[in-house]
């Protein structure tokens, strides 16, 4: 089977996923700007064919190259697990006539009006949202929805550009610093926890499903530097905590019309206990969140997807080995990371809980926190039992410092 795969190359996850097409048998056309003589080694060894295009975000050029390049075959799956290519994706499934979700469904995993448009069609409950083009738009959408709320862009990714507002001050400083955003949403806030619901779907059946619990949430996360971000990945999905999520999960992915692949959703649960849908994506979480669900699962979910979308089979239970954590870093001082302090300790006394470390070695320039999670690397954590893991996972946020300089 012929798949062409959009961006085999970075974030580093997408070679994973290339190779996973190879493991089961595809034959994988990749699509990506890196120059083929740089391609890495895991990307050399899934690729049958290789298609350099030289701006990977240019959606109607990347279109037009990738036609040209398939030169009259016929793709039986075109797939990317990157989201700002889930449409150029469609654009191409469509033009070839390869089966999957036209750009029509796609849309509504895309374009966060649309998708709680749609899904609060079928009575999930959404915030109230209004799409917004000008700051004339914003503040008069303002006054509809009332305050605290939110102005993010209507595609966005990471935070990016979001803001909180608790008055009219806010909204106006928020609005000065948006003035690169064409388009975006501007919501209720809502009050809450937030988790996601992360599956592998086979048309539409969800035949993996994880919860996730961001803590704090992703906007916190992103705005204070001295904390380290913590994802938790949950055993029993059955839990009354997290059960709500799923149902609704699952509500929502037949409200989009989900076919094959990956979904990575976002909830929040309010102190009342009420559900309330954040936003979704037809491709999997960023951050190394599949290397936490297979910690988590015992499983290679790279590999899964790959069945999943070739084959429509996903080989892994339900049951769940291992809760897990993941934590990340940011050094105090600039520069370069200088001292990695608390590590030695820490993997000593628990080091058999910890399944990946990837903290920056000192000498290596710190990474921008403001635009990449992972910021100054990670460890992955997992324990069968949630206090314990938890107690670890708050161990090491306090007690593994790095310094840069
Ligand atoms: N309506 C909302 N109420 C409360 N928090 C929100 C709301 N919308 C966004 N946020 C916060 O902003 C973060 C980023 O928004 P999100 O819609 O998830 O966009 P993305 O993750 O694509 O940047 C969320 O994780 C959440 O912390
Ligand atoms: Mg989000």
């Amino acid at each position: 089977m012929l798949v062409v795969f959009l961006n085999p190359v970075h974030p580093v996850e997408m070679q994973d996923f290339a190779l996973g097409l190879r493991e089961v048998g595809a034959t994988v056309l990749g699509v990506g700007d890196t120059p083929k003589s740089a391609l890495p080694r895991k990307a050399k060894e899934a690729l049958s064919a290789y298609l350099q295009v030289p701006r990977l975000l240019d959606e109607d050029d990347v279109v037009r190259r990738t036609l040209d390049g398939l030169g009259g075959r016929r793709p039986e799956r075109v797939e990317t697990c990157w989201e700002p290519l889930v449409i150029a994706a469609a654009r191409i499934r469509e033009a070839v006539g390869a089966s999957g979700m036209s750009v029509d469904t796609v849309r509504g995993f895309r374009d966060k009006q649309l998708m709680k448009e749609r899904v609060a069609a079928v009575g999930v409950p959404v915030p109230q949202s209004l799409r917004v083009r000008t700051a004339d738009q914003a503040r008069a959408a303002a006054a509809e929805i009332g305050y605290p709320l939110i102005l993010k862009p209507i595609d966005g990714a990471g935070s990016a550009s979001t803001y909180r507002c608790d008055d009219p001050d806010e909204l106006e400083r928020a609005l000065s610093r948006m003035g690169h955003v064409v388009e975006a949403s501007c919501e209720t806030f809502i009050d809450g926890q937030e988790f996601t619901y992360d599956t592998i779907c086979v048309d539409g059946e969800p035949r993996y499903e994880n919860v996730s619990q961001y803590l704090p949430r992703p906007l916190i996360a992103r705005s204070q530097e001295w904390l380290s971000p913590i994802i938790v990945t949950y055993r029993d999905l059955s839990d009354p905590r997290l059960k709500p999520g799923v149902t609704m999960g699952r509500r929502v992915l037949a409200a989009l019309g989900m076919e094959r692949g990956y979904t990575h959703m976002e909830w929040y649960r309010t102190g009342a206990g009420e559900v309330v849908f954040g936003e979704i994506g037809c491709r999997p979480g960023g951050a190394r969140l599949v290397d936490q669900m297979n910690v988590g699962s015992s499983a290679d979910l790279f590999v899964e997807w790959a069945r999943a979308v070739v084959h429509g089979q996903v080989q892994v239970g339900p049951d769940k080995p291992y809760l897990t954590a993941i934590i990340f870093k940011r050094a105090q001082g600039r520069g370069r990371i200088r001292e990695v302090r608390g590590l030695v300790d820490f993997l000593r006394e628990h080091g058999a809980h910890v399944a990946f470390e990837e903290l920056l070695r000192p000498g290596t320039p710190r990474r921008d926190w403001t635009q990449a999670l992972l910021s100054d690397g990670f460890l992955l954590l997992r324990h069968p039992d949630e206090d314990t893991l938890l107690a670890l996972a708050n161990k090491a946020a306090q007690d593994i410092q790095l310094f840069a300089s």
